[in-house]
């Protein structure tokens, strides 16, 4: 008899492998490699200046030894990235300093062409790494862009951010934030969840989470239950969700794309430690026989594809509210902030026990999807001249998921010039 088995991936979807039986597999494990996830538990805090006691002995914002600057990185790599590219290459060459340029050989070049989301993927590290900042009594001063910004098509190699540390003046803006704590409970959840209406005041936390980074940002939410009008624009948005996921996997340069970032079984998996892990033990099976191969995008008539989007539509069906933010211009600093936004609403929505899962496919600005990236901000009323649509997610409370892998600091270090 054959079985069904429906994977979820780490970007997206879910992969289904239909099989004769599992005779044989049943040894196998789908739980991810030690490695990969051992970036979850980040090191011991430095000694020194702590969250709440401005007496103890302060940090020096300096950090001649590195030792700060590489506790708050071991933090900001647990930050939310598109397809878990990681692209984050940080110098600590100048002392109390971090430069952080973005990875170009990290890139998402069809699904993401003018590199929209991987500023946003700047955006959720440079957060992290503030946050962190002010849990040691430090402040993290941002200046975007130190060389000059980037021009709208495509990223080069200046720096996105010069992060400079100082000492916290002891200001509000400038205290530890309670959103810290999440940051190693934080994770993109893309199960199905509860048809639970999300508390108003978890709403409102994500709002304020959000609109502490990024003052003019517009966010909402579309909330089962709430009335005709409100259960319309829901299932507008689980419409518009579902055409876009199916035009992602049946375009074959996107969909082999993503392919191209698919780890698949415990040795890819531990070797990289980025991109889309799959661990189950059928797919390894179909893989090891040659039927899945990643070199090819499959048709869409393919029985796989065909169960990728009932998996996807059936986790769409069970989504109760969907959150969304909208800026009001484009330009690059508008989407690294934005991404500061985003990892905030979702560290809000991990406190408040809910989880987030991005859907970017109507947001992504190839040819294939337009109609749909046009639906998207119609419905949100996102239709002004240089009004985009940065983030659009599944909200909802879901059992705990698990963590996907990170490289570890080492791997972002530049080596220093000589
Ligand atoms: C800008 C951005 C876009 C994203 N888009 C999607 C998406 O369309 N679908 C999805 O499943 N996850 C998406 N994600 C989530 C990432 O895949 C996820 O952060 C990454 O796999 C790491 O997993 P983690 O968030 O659980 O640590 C996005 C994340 C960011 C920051």
């Amino acid at each position: 008899m054959q079985r069904r088995s429906f994977l979820r991936l780490t970007t997206g979807g879910v992969v289904v492998a239909a099989v004769a039986g599992t005779a044989g597999l049943s040894g196998c494990s789908s739980a991810l490699p030690a490695e990969a996830l051992a970036a979850w538990q980040p090191p011991p805090r430095p000694a020194g200046g702590t969250a709440s006691t401005a007496a103890t002995s302060a940090i020096n914002p300096l950090d001649p030894d590195t030792s700060v600057r590489r506790w708050l990185l071991s933090h900001a790599l647990l930050a939310p990235h598109s397809h878990n590219l990681q692209s984050w290459l940080v110098s600590l060459e100048a002392p109390g300093q971090i430069l952080l340029h973005l990875d170009l050989q990290r890139l998402l070049p069809e699904t993401d062409p003018f590199s929209r989301q991987m500023m946003m993927s700047q955006g959720t590290f440079i957060e992290l790494l503030a946050m962190s900042a002010a849990e040691l009594g430090l402040h993290a001063q941002v200046q975007l862009f130190p060389q000059g910004v980037f021009d709208a098509q495509r990223p080069d190699a200046r720096p996105t951010a010069l992060i400079t540390l100082m000492q916290a003046d002891g200001s509000p803006a400038q205290q530890p934030d309670p959103l810290f704590a999440q940051i190693v409970r934080r994770h993109t959840h893309r199960a199905p969840y509860e048809m639970r209406t999300p508390e108003a005041a978890a709403l409102a936390s994500i709002t304020q989470a959000a609109q502490r980074a990024q003052p003019g940002l517009r966010s909402g939410f579309a909330v089962a239950g709430s009335g005709p009008a409100a259960e319309s624009a829901l299932a507008q948005h689980r419409q518009i969700a579902m055409d876009a996921w199916k035009v992602e996997l049946e375009t074959p340069r996107t969909l082999l794309e993503s392919y191209r970032w698919i780890r698949l079984g415990p040795k890819e998996i531990a070797t990289h430690r980025d991109g889309i892990s799959i661990n189950d033990p059928m797919v390894r099976a179909l893989a090891a026989v040659g039927l899945f191969d990643r070199s090819k995008a499959s048709a869409p008539d393919d029985p796989g594809i065909g169960a990728q989007i009932t998996g996807f539509n059936e986790a769409i069906a069970a989504t109760p509210a969907f959150f969304w933010m909208v800026t009001q211009d484009n330009q690059r600093t508008t989407q690294v902030e934005a991404g500061r936004a985003y990892v905030r609403a979702q560290l809000a929505a991990t406190a408040a026990g809910l989880s987030m899962h991005p859907l970017q496919q109507a947001l992504q600005e190839y040819p294939e999807q337009q109609a749909h990236y046009q639906r998207i901000h119609q419905l949100l009323g996102a239709t002004a001249p240089g009004n985009t649509v940065q983030m659009w997610a599944r909200l909802g409370y879901a059992p705990p998921t698990t963590p996907s892998p990170r490289r570890g600091l080492e791997a972002h270090l530049m080596k220093p010039r000589t």
